[in-house]
Protein backbone atom coordinates (compact mmCIF):
# COMPACT_ATOMS: atom_id res chain seq x y z
CA UNK A 1 0.00 0.00 0.00
CA UNK A 2 1.24 3.29 -0.25
CA UNK A 3 3.19 4.86 2.36
CA UNK A 4 1.04 6.69 4.84
CA UNK A 5 1.12 10.31 6.15
CA UNK A 6 1.41 11.07 10.04
CA UNK A 7 -1.01 13.37 9.08
CA UNK A 8 -4.22 10.94 8.62
CA UNK A 9 -2.54 8.41 11.05
CA UNK A 10 -2.81 11.35 14.32
CA UNK A 11 -6.20 12.24 12.75
CA UNK A 12 -7.43 8.77 12.98
CA UNK A 13 -5.70 8.11 16.06
CA UNK A 14 -7.28 10.83 17.48
CA UNK A 15 -10.35 9.85 16.41
CA UNK A 16 -9.95 6.86 18.71
CA UNK A 17 -8.79 8.37 21.55
CA UNK A 18 -5.01 6.70 21.31
CA UNK A 19 -1.87 7.18 20.29
CA UNK A 20 0.30 6.01 17.26
CA UNK A 21 3.57 4.38 18.09
CA UNK A 22 6.76 5.92 17.00
CA UNK A 23 9.59 3.83 16.76
CA UNK A 24 12.82 4.60 15.75
CA UNK A 25 14.79 2.18 14.22
CA UNK A 26 18.24 1.94 12.85
CA UNK A 27 18.96 -1.23 10.81
CA UNK A 28 16.46 -3.79 8.41
CA UNK A 29 15.99 -6.38 11.90
CA UNK A 30 14.24 -3.36 13.50
CA UNK A 31 12.08 -2.43 10.49
CA UNK A 32 11.23 -5.73 9.88
CA UNK A 33 10.41 -6.32 13.59
CA UNK A 34 8.27 -3.36 14.00
CA UNK A 35 6.60 -3.75 10.94
CA UNK A 36 5.57 -7.60 12.57
CA UNK A 37 4.04 -5.84 15.30
CA UNK A 38 1.81 -3.39 13.63
CA UNK A 39 0.36 -6.28 11.42
CA UNK A 40 0.09 -8.90 14.11
CA UNK A 41 -2.07 -6.37 16.01
CA UNK A 42 -3.15 -4.74 12.65
CA UNK A 43 -2.63 -1.23 13.76
CA UNK A 44 -0.65 1.83 12.25
CA UNK A 45 2.73 3.16 13.31
CA UNK A 46 5.24 5.53 12.22
CA UNK A 47 9.20 4.29 11.52
CA UNK A 48 11.42 6.78 12.60
CA UNK A 49 14.94 7.67 12.29
CA UNK A 50 16.74 11.07 14.59
CA UNK A 51 18.87 12.79 12.65
CA UNK A 52 22.23 11.81 15.37
CA UNK A 53 21.77 8.46 14.02
CA UNK A 54 22.16 8.94 10.93
CA UNK A 55 25.45 8.63 10.82
CA UNK A 56 25.57 5.08 11.45
CA UNK A 57 22.55 4.77 9.20
CA UNK A 58 22.83 6.88 6.52
CA UNK A 59 19.59 8.51 5.18
CA UNK A 60 19.14 7.18 1.64
CA UNK A 61 19.67 3.94 2.81
CA UNK A 62 17.82 3.49 5.87
CA UNK A 63 14.97 5.51 4.21
CA UNK A 64 14.80 3.19 1.25
CA UNK A 65 14.26 0.40 3.89
CA UNK A 66 11.90 1.80 5.51
CA UNK A 67 9.84 3.01 2.52
CA UNK A 68 10.33 -0.22 1.03
CA UNK A 69 8.63 -1.85 4.77
CA UNK A 70 6.28 0.60 4.42
CA UNK A 71 4.83 0.61 1.39
CA UNK A 72 4.87 -3.83 1.58
CA UNK A 73 3.03 -3.52 4.95
CA UNK A 74 -0.73 -4.91 5.62
CA UNK A 75 -1.20 -1.90 7.68
CA UNK A 76 -0.41 1.86 6.70
CA UNK A 77 2.92 2.55 7.46
CA UNK A 78 4.45 6.34 7.81
CA UNK A 79 8.08 7.39 7.57
CA UNK A 80 9.20 10.12 9.65
CA UNK A 81 12.78 11.87 10.34
CA UNK A 82 12.72 12.73 13.84
CA UNK A 83 14.59 15.61 15.78
CA UNK A 84 15.26 17.30 12.23
CA UNK A 85 18.28 19.45 13.23
CA UNK A 86 18.91 21.54 10.13
CA UNK A 87 17.23 22.54 7.02
CA UNK A 88 19.46 20.36 4.93
CA UNK A 89 18.55 16.92 6.60
CA UNK A 90 15.28 18.34 6.59
CA UNK A 91 15.36 18.83 2.94
CA UNK A 92 17.57 15.20 2.21
CA UNK A 93 14.49 13.38 4.19
CA UNK A 94 11.70 15.17 2.11
CA UNK A 95 13.79 14.18 -1.23
CA UNK A 96 13.82 10.83 -0.20
CA UNK A 97 10.34 10.37 0.29
CA UNK A 98 9.78 10.85 4.09
CA UNK A 99 6.39 11.75 4.54
CA UNK A 100 6.77 13.75 7.73
CA UNK A 101 9.68 15.45 9.20
CA UNK A 102 10.26 17.34 12.76
CA UNK A 103 11.90 20.40 12.96
CA UNK A 104 13.46 20.56 16.77
CA UNK A 105 13.62 24.34 17.55
CA UNK A 106 13.43 23.38 21.51
CA UNK A 107 16.71 25.10 21.99
CA UNK A 108 15.68 28.42 20.53
CA UNK A 109 13.72 31.00 21.45
CA UNK A 110 10.15 30.95 20.84
CA UNK A 111 9.93 33.85 18.20
CA UNK A 112 12.94 32.01 16.09
CA UNK A 113 11.71 28.29 16.70
CA UNK A 114 8.44 29.82 15.73
CA UNK A 115 9.72 31.21 12.22
CA UNK A 116 12.05 28.73 11.37
CA UNK A 117 9.57 25.86 11.77
CA UNK A 118 6.92 28.45 9.42
CA UNK A 119 9.76 27.79 6.99
CA UNK A 120 10.05 24.09 7.13
CA UNK A 121 5.96 24.05 6.88
CA UNK A 122 6.90 26.31 3.48
CA UNK A 123 9.16 23.89 2.69
CA UNK A 124 7.55 20.50 3.03
CA UNK A 125 4.25 21.86 1.72
CA UNK A 126 5.07 20.44 -2.21
CA UNK A 127 5.59 17.62 -1.12
CA UNK A 128 2.71 16.87 1.09
CA UNK A 129 4.41 15.97 4.05
CA UNK A 130 3.40 16.73 7.30
CA UNK A 131 5.32 18.43 10.17
CA UNK A 132 6.05 18.30 13.96
CA UNK A 133 7.85 20.76 16.21
CA UNK A 134 8.68 20.81 19.73
CA UNK A 135 7.70 23.35 22.42
CA UNK A 136 9.66 23.89 25.70
CA UNK A 137 12.64 20.92 26.05
CA UNK A 138 12.48 17.58 26.57
CA UNK A 139 14.99 16.28 29.26
CA UNK A 140 18.73 14.64 27.48
CA UNK A 141 19.29 14.64 24.05
CA UNK A 142 18.23 11.73 21.51
CA UNK A 143 22.07 10.02 22.19
CA UNK A 144 21.58 10.55 26.09
CA UNK A 145 23.78 14.19 26.98
CA UNK A 146 22.37 16.24 29.20
CA UNK A 147 19.50 18.62 28.46
CA UNK A 148 18.05 20.74 31.00
CA UNK A 149 13.84 20.39 30.34
CA UNK A 150 11.81 23.43 30.47
CA UNK A 151 8.08 22.49 30.62
CA UNK A 152 5.90 23.76 27.63
CA UNK A 153 3.67 26.61 28.60
CA UNK A 154 0.14 25.79 27.34
CA UNK A 155 -0.34 29.38 26.07
CA UNK A 156 2.55 29.06 24.04
CA UNK A 157 1.72 26.38 22.51
CA UNK A 158 -1.44 27.81 21.00
CA UNK A 159 -0.16 30.82 19.73
CA UNK A 160 3.00 28.21 18.24
CA UNK A 161 0.58 25.90 16.83
CA UNK A 162 -1.61 28.27 15.03
CA UNK A 163 1.26 30.26 13.67
CA UNK A 164 3.25 27.53 12.40
CA UNK A 165 0.19 25.64 11.02
CA UNK A 166 2.63 22.33 12.24
CA UNK A 167 0.51 19.15 12.12
CA UNK A 168 1.59 17.75 15.46
CA UNK A 169 3.38 19.21 18.46
CA UNK A 170 5.80 17.78 20.96
CA UNK A 171 5.54 19.33 24.47
CA UNK A 172 8.15 18.51 27.07
CA UNK A 173 6.22 17.91 30.52
CA UNK A 174 9.02 16.41 32.53
CA UNK A 175 9.79 13.96 29.84
CA UNK A 176 12.85 12.73 29.10
CA UNK A 177 15.09 10.76 26.50
CA UNK A 178 17.05 7.63 27.36
CA UNK A 179 16.61 6.14 30.53
CA UNK A 180 14.94 8.60 33.41
CA UNK A 181 17.19 8.58 36.97
CA UNK A 182 13.79 7.82 39.03
CA UNK A 183 10.23 7.43 38.37
CA UNK A 184 9.55 9.93 35.53
CA UNK A 185 7.56 13.02 36.79
CA UNK A 186 5.33 14.00 34.21
CA UNK A 187 3.27 17.51 34.39
CA UNK A 188 -0.16 16.02 33.61
CA UNK A 189 -1.99 19.92 34.61
CA UNK A 190 0.24 21.06 31.68
CA UNK A 191 -0.89 18.84 29.54
CA UNK A 192 -4.35 18.86 30.68
CA UNK A 193 -4.27 22.79 29.51
CA UNK A 194 -2.63 22.05 26.52
CA UNK A 195 -5.25 19.75 25.46
CA UNK A 196 -8.07 21.78 26.32
CA UNK A 197 -6.81 25.05 24.59
CA UNK A 198 -4.83 23.59 20.99
CA UNK A 199 -6.23 20.98 18.28
CA UNK A 200 -3.07 20.01 17.20
CA UNK A 201 -2.14 16.45 17.86
CA UNK A 202 0.45 16.71 20.40
CA UNK A 203 3.04 14.16 21.03
CA UNK A 204 5.13 12.86 23.75
CA UNK A 205 9.17 11.89 23.40
CA UNK A 206 11.25 9.96 26.07
CA UNK A 207 9.02 6.82 25.92
CA UNK A 208 11.26 4.74 27.24
CA UNK A 209 10.65 4.39 31.64
CA UNK A 210 7.57 5.87 31.65
CA UNK A 211 4.74 3.64 32.57
CA UNK A 212 1.78 1.79 31.10
CA UNK A 213 -0.47 3.66 33.28
CA UNK A 214 1.24 7.05 32.34
CA UNK A 215 1.03 6.62 28.65
CA UNK A 216 -3.05 5.70 29.35
CA UNK A 217 -3.25 9.00 31.14
CA UNK A 218 -1.11 10.92 28.59
CA UNK A 219 -3.44 9.40 26.22
CA UNK A 220 -6.67 10.68 27.64
CA UNK A 221 -5.44 14.03 27.77
CA UNK A 222 -4.61 14.47 24.11
CA UNK A 223 -1.66 12.46 23.62
CA UNK A 224 -1.80 11.30 19.86
CA UNK A 225 1.95 10.36 19.13
CA UNK A 226 3.95 8.45 21.17
CA UNK A 227 7.94 8.16 20.58
CA UNK A 228 10.27 4.99 21.65
CA UNK A 229 13.90 4.76 21.07
CA UNK A 230 15.85 3.78 24.10
CA UNK A 231 13.67 0.59 24.77
CA UNK A 232 13.99 -1.02 21.16
CA UNK A 233 17.80 -0.08 21.28
CA UNK A 234 18.48 -1.85 24.43
CA UNK A 235 16.16 -4.87 23.84
CA UNK A 236 17.90 -5.52 20.57
CA UNK A 237 21.31 -5.28 21.87
CA UNK A 238 20.23 -7.34 24.82
CA UNK A 239 19.21 -9.77 22.23
CA UNK A 240 22.20 -9.69 20.41
CA UNK A 241 24.42 -10.72 23.74
CA UNK A 242 26.25 -13.70 23.40
CA UNK A 243 24.51 -15.60 20.36
CA UNK A 244 26.93 -17.04 18.54
CA UNK A 245 25.83 -17.53 14.59
CA UNK A 246 24.96 -14.48 12.72
CA UNK A 247 21.90 -15.17 10.99
CA UNK A 248 20.43 -16.34 14.38
CA UNK A 249 21.45 -13.32 16.32
CA UNK A 250 19.43 -11.06 13.31
CA UNK A 251 16.55 -13.26 13.94
CA UNK A 252 16.72 -12.45 17.50
CA UNK A 253 17.32 -8.84 17.36
CA UNK A 254 14.77 -8.80 15.26
CA UNK A 255 12.12 -10.27 17.49
CA UNK A 256 13.03 -7.85 20.40
CA UNK A 257 12.25 -4.87 18.56
CA UNK A 258 9.17 -6.25 17.27
CA UNK A 259 8.39 -7.57 21.08
CA UNK A 260 9.09 -3.91 22.28
CA UNK A 261 6.58 -2.58 19.38
CA UNK A 262 3.83 -4.98 20.15
CA UNK A 263 3.33 -4.33 24.15
CA UNK A 264 3.74 -0.52 23.41
CA UNK A 265 1.05 -0.69 20.54
CA UNK A 266 -0.74 -2.72 22.88
CA UNK A 267 -0.65 0.24 25.59
CA UNK A 268 -1.15 3.23 22.61
CA UNK A 269 -4.37 1.17 21.50
CA UNK A 270 -5.47 -0.76 18.58
CA UNK A 271 -7.27 0.20 15.89
CA UNK A 272 -10.79 -0.08 15.64
CA UNK A 273 -11.79 -2.39 12.66
CA UNK A 274 -15.09 -0.40 12.39
CA UNK A 275 -13.29 2.79 11.50
CA UNK A 276 -10.70 1.55 9.58
P1 LIG B 1 13.31 7.29 24.32
O1 LIG B 1 14.67 7.03 23.79
O2 LIG B 1 13.31 7.76 25.73
O3 LIG B 1 12.37 6.16 24.10
O4 LIG B 1 12.73 8.54 23.49
C1 LIG B 1 12.40 8.38 22.16
C2 LIG B 1 12.16 9.70 21.51
O5 LIG B 1 11.53 10.56 22.05
C3 LIG B 1 12.68 9.87 20.17
O6 LIG B 1 12.51 11.17 19.72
Amino acid sequence: MPIANMRDLLREARAQNRAVGAFSVSSIDMITGVVRAAEALNTPVILQVAQVRLPASPLPVIGAAMRAAARDASVPVAVHLDHGMTVDCIRQALDEGFTSVMFDGSHLSMEENIAQTKAVVEMAKPYGAAVEAEIGRVGKTETGAALTAVCADPDEGVRFARETGVDALAVAIGNAHGVYEGAPVLRFDVLEKMYAVCDTPLVLHGGTGISDEDFRRCISLGMNKINIATASFMAVNQAAQGVPEYFEMVKRMSAAAENVARHHIGVFGVRKAEEA
